[in-house]
């Protein structure tokens, strides 16, 4: 599977339950992967949609130890165990874990490839992706040129895992 996030510096996500930025080019590379793929996401993650509406033209699956919630148009997995069987279903490569901080951390093992906009800024975060040049297993393969939108200068990044878990 893959991960794709947007990151500061400091590898910060979030702050205040929200993204750090919003830059147009970030979010058309997060659409172009993502769209007719599998995103997975947690539970807070989905509050911070417009309407807390999974994204449309994919196949969503939320995660939340809440036996009550449900959500129209998306599949809800309880646990790491009820996610892994739904995901039997699809092509290891058309699945993305989207965030947040807490499903990063625990999917990173099994990811093979990190699709990261890297914002050359640091916020004031308080959710992290794990630092991934600190990670043994994890290379960064691919580098864009610096771009910038708004006084914000902001790095496209790959990274691939060497040795990702089977699931
Ligand atoms: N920069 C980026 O690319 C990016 C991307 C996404 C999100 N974010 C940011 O990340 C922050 C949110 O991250 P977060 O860590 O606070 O929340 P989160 O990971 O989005 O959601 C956490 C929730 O997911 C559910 N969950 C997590 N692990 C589970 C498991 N193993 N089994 C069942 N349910 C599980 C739980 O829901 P219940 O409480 O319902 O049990 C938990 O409270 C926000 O600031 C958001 O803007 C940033």
């Amino acid at each position: 599977m893959n991960l794709i996030a947007s990151v500061d510096e400091n590898w910060g996500i979030g702050a205040d339950g929200q993204l750090l930025a919003r830059v147009p080019a970030d979010m058309r590379q997060f659409r172009q992967h993502t769209l007719h793929h599998v995103v997975v996401l947690g539970r807070l993650t989905l509050a911070t949609f417009p309407h807390a509406a999974p994204l449309p033209e994919r196949t969503n699956i939320i995660l939340s130890r809440d036996p009550a919630f449900a959500c129209p148009d998306a599949y809800v997995a309880h646990s790491q165990e009820e996610l892994f069987a739904l995901l039997h279903g699809y092509a290891d490569d058309e699945i993305y874990v989207i965030g947040g901080a807490s499903v990063y951390r625990q999917l990173l093992p099994y990811c093979r490839r990190a699709y990261l906009t890297r914002f050359h800024a640091v916020y004031a975060a308080d959710r992290f992706l794990p630092n991934l040049d600190a990670a043994a297993a994890w290379q960064l393969t691919a580098c864009s040129e610096r771009m910038r939108h708004a006084g914000l200068d902001f790095t496209f990044l790959t990274y691939e895992n060497s040795r990702p878990l089977a699931y």
